[in-house]
Formats: structure tokens, sequence, C-alpha cells
């Protein structure tokens, strides 16, 4: 059975104290959850998130880092210094990143390598735009993405890769994919990881669906045969309908 997990990706969202506070919410109500709960953070809020979420069952993850362990690289944050303060998670090739800060397949492949070599737990975003799913691409995108981000990687390292499936139209539009579709595309993208590493480890890869979901589609998104969970946008920003997410399965 592979797990739920749960993650909110805060953006360019939250100042410290609103982070602490929200975790300070957020701990009693996802305290009895069988499912993995992960917020990802702004990099200023990481070191206090981590601080508040000790001793519970929520754990902490960045936006994005840096393939290389340091040097002349202005702005940027290596794997190493995440790991250095006890990050878990980090979320690689959101397709903000990939639209607006030229993050392609290739750097996404490097920074999953560097994630799994530092034992950073890595959330490899994949999804097609509207117009690409129109046009009848959305198969060949998702696959072709998968099958670059995880280019040069062994069995155990696919594993241990999370996989987040977000059609691009649906982030932040309040357009949700259907169950059907989002779980269909979920499937192509095991098949292809089938195709390469075997069916073991297409059928243990955790693979997450993101774009708009909301406490009042979680149940029937997160129910379906493929999808492992979320990752979730703007209703990670409050810890009512966070924490509702989580709990979609109480
Ligand atoms: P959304 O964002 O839930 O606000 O649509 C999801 C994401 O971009 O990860």
């Amino acid at each position: 059975m592979r797990k739920k997990v749960i993650a909110g990706n805060w953006k360019m969202n939250k100042l410290p104290n609103e982070a602490m506070e929200f975790i300070a919410e957020l701990t009693p109500l996802v305290k009895d959850t069988e499912n993995e709960v992960v917020i990802c953070v702004p990099y200023t809020d990481l070191f206090y998130s981590l601080m508040h979420a000790q001793g519970t069952n929520i754990k902490i993850g960045a936006q994005n880092m840096h393939y290389e362990e340091k040097g002349a690289f202005t702005g940027e944050v290596s794997g190493e210094m995440l790991k250095s303060i006890g990050v878990e998670y980090v979320i690689i090739g959101h397709s903000e990143r990939r639209a607006y800060y030229g993050e392609t397949d290739e750097t996404v492949n490097k920074k999953l390598k560097k994630a799994l070599a530092l034992e950073l737990k890595p959330i490899v975003c994949v999804g097609e735009s509207l117009e690409e799913r129109e046009a009848g691409k959305a198969k060949e995108i998702v696959t072709t993405q998968t099958k670059l981000a995880l280019e040069g990687l062994n069995n155990n390292e696919v594993e241990k890769t999370i996989i987040a499936y977000e059609p691009i139209w649906a982030i932040g539009t309040g357009k949700t994919a259907t169950k059907e579709d989002a779980n269909e595309t979920i499937k192509w993208i095991r098949e292809e990881i089938e195709k390469i590493y075997g069916k073991e480890v297409a059928d243990s890869v955790i693979i997450q669906y993101g774009g708009s979901v909301k406490s009042g589609n979680a149940k029937e998104l997160f129910e379906m045969s493929d999808i492992d969970g979320g990752l979730v946008g703007g209703a990670s920003l409050d810890s009512t309908e966070f924490a509702k997410i989580v709990n979609y399965n109480v």
C-alpha cells in the first residue's frame, strides 16, 4: 500500500511569525492522521518552521534548490544548505519555476539526482498546459517530462521520488482536473515508469495530484486508485482548510 502524502506548497506567502502560528494551529488538527503531512515553505520560514514542527508529525520542505553544492550562484540555495538545517522535503521543477525561472527537464534531472544523493525527499512536478491537453498531447508531455526527470536514476532512487502531476491549467485557477482525468494521467506516468524500471518500482512510486485541490474535492481525488495524495497551493495557506484536506479520510 502506498502512503498518501499531502503536501502544502505555500509559494511566496507567509512571514516567519505566520508560519509559526500556522504550525501551532495545524499541529492538534492533524496529529492523528496516518497520512504524511508536509508543508513546503519559503526559505526564510524554513528554520522557524523546523523549530516549531519539532515533536509533531508535520514535515518541512523547501520549494526549490540548486544542484551545485556551493559557488558563484547569487540568490541560490543548495541542497546541502537545506539538509544542514534539517529540511526533509524539496519541491523540484514546479511549473511556475519552469515558466518564470528557466527550469528545464535537464535542471530538474540534475536537482533530483542531487536531492536523492543528499537524502532529501524530492517532489518532482510534471504537467501539461491547457493547449497541450486540448491538442491531445497531455500523455506525451507528462510521460516525456517524467522520463527526462528520472533519467540515470536507479530503481531504488526512483522509488524514493515523489511525483506531483499538476496540470498547469488547474493551478490556482479553481479548475480541477476531473478525478477520472487525473487518475488516467497518473496511470500514464506509472506505465512510463513501469516501461523503464519495471512493475514493482512503478507500483511503489508515490504520485500526487495538484491543481486547485481543496477540502471539497480532496476525498474524491485521493480515493482514486492511482492518486497518492496531493500538492496543495492556495488551500494550504489556511490551517483549518489544510487540516480538512489532510483528514479527508476520517
Ligand atoms: P493550487 O496550486 O492548489 O493553488 O492550484 C498547486 C500548486 O501549484 O502546487
